[in-house]
């Protein structure tokens, strides 16, 4: 299978979160009990993703190497690369070329989240596709502040709009989408848009106008928030908070993707419960390791059931 990268997009001024942004990057708020970053990292992880180029600002960049280092400690390789002005989402590939080198490559947005029941066999088979472009779609109340995406009854996207008036469906595109290697120079042609950005919704678009856009549509129970307002962070913290509550799980716990990736052994999840002591993140990765790994069982699923 063609090697796949990950990048996560942490910029932007956050103005609509201001004053709260002012100073502090808005991915580092936390989303009840961990920096926002850290679930956009996990869906890359669930996916299966090791390598991961983080994009910020030139005033935070910093601050998330000094969150996540190099990688080291989840068998994961990190590298950091600035971006001096929002441009615009598709500017990812183009900063990231280097970095995507001849691999295919996956983006999400730092203020991203998504959650769901078998998530991760959804992200793992996102991954699977080697060719053209893969994206999601989730259906939503109001889309008129979202890329919305129109489809057949075969899941092929047949219209694709960024943020329309008058919607052509419901189907909002969250912030994660996989695409081969092309989507460099695909970024590299996109032309500003009326707000002045090189626009994801103008790649997508490329890609379904050669006819290589897939488009899996998370059914209801899925949880995708984007937090870039007030209410939007408070409801995606509530959410979290109500299911590590009720079920005595961590969402987006790094150490238990690496080590169920097989990607670090017990002694790196160790130093992350020494260092975690006082949490219930840490406590939890404690129960991971004394029931080796089978902490959910989102994976344990008979499929004989259900033919
Ligand atoms: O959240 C999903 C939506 O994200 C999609 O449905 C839309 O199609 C897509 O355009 C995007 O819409 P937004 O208007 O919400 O994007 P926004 O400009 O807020 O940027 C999203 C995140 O990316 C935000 O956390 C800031 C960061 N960002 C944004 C730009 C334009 C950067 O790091 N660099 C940038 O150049």
């Amino acid at each position: 299978m063609k090697n796949r990268k990950g990048i996560i997009l942490a910029g932007g001024s956050a103005t609509r979160l201001y004053p709260i942004t002012c100073a502090v990057s808005k991915q580092m708020l936390p989303v009840y009990d961990k920096p926002m970053i850290f679930y956009p990292l996990s869906a890359l992880m669930m996916a299966g993703i090791r390598e991961v180029l983080i994009i910020s600002t030139p005033i935070h960049l910093d601050r998330f190497k000094e969150l996540l280092g190099t990688g080291e400690n989840l068998g994961m390789k990190f590298e950091y690369k600035v971006q001096e002005k929002p441009v615009g989402l598709a500017d990812a590939f183009i900063l990231g070329e280097e970095f995507i080198g001849d691999d295919n490559v996956a983006l999400i947005l730092g203020d991203n989240m998504i959650y769901g029941p078998r998530i991760e066999r959804v992200l793992k088979a996102a991954n699977k596709v080697e060719e053209g472009g893969v994206i999601f779609g989730y259906q939503v109340a109001d889309p008129t502040s979202y890329g919305v995406v129109e489809i057949d009854e075969n899941g092929n996207a047949i219209s694709i709009e960024e943020k329309p008036e008058n919607p052509k469906s419901d189907l909002a595109v969250p912030g994660i989408y996989f695409y081969d290697n092309d989507v460099i120079n695909i970024a590299k042609n996109v032309k500003p848009s009326e707000r002045g950005e090189i626009e994801i919704t103008d790649v997508n678009k490329a890609y379904m106008e050669m006819g290589k856009l897939k488009v899996i549509p998370l059914g209801s129970g899925y949880a995708w928030f984007d937090t870039g307002t007030p209410d939007r962070l408070s409801d995606a913290s509530d959410f979290v908070k109500a299911i590590e509550l009720r079920q005595g799980i961590q969402i987006a716990c790094l150490e238990e993707y690496a080590y169920n990736n097989g990607w670090i052994n017990e002694s790196k999840v160790n130093q992350a419960i020494e260092k975690y002591k006082k949490t219930e993140y840490g406590k939890y990765l404690q129960r991971m390791l004394d029931k080796k790994g089978k902490q959910q069982y989102t994976e344990i699923f008979n499929s004989e059931l259900f033919e």
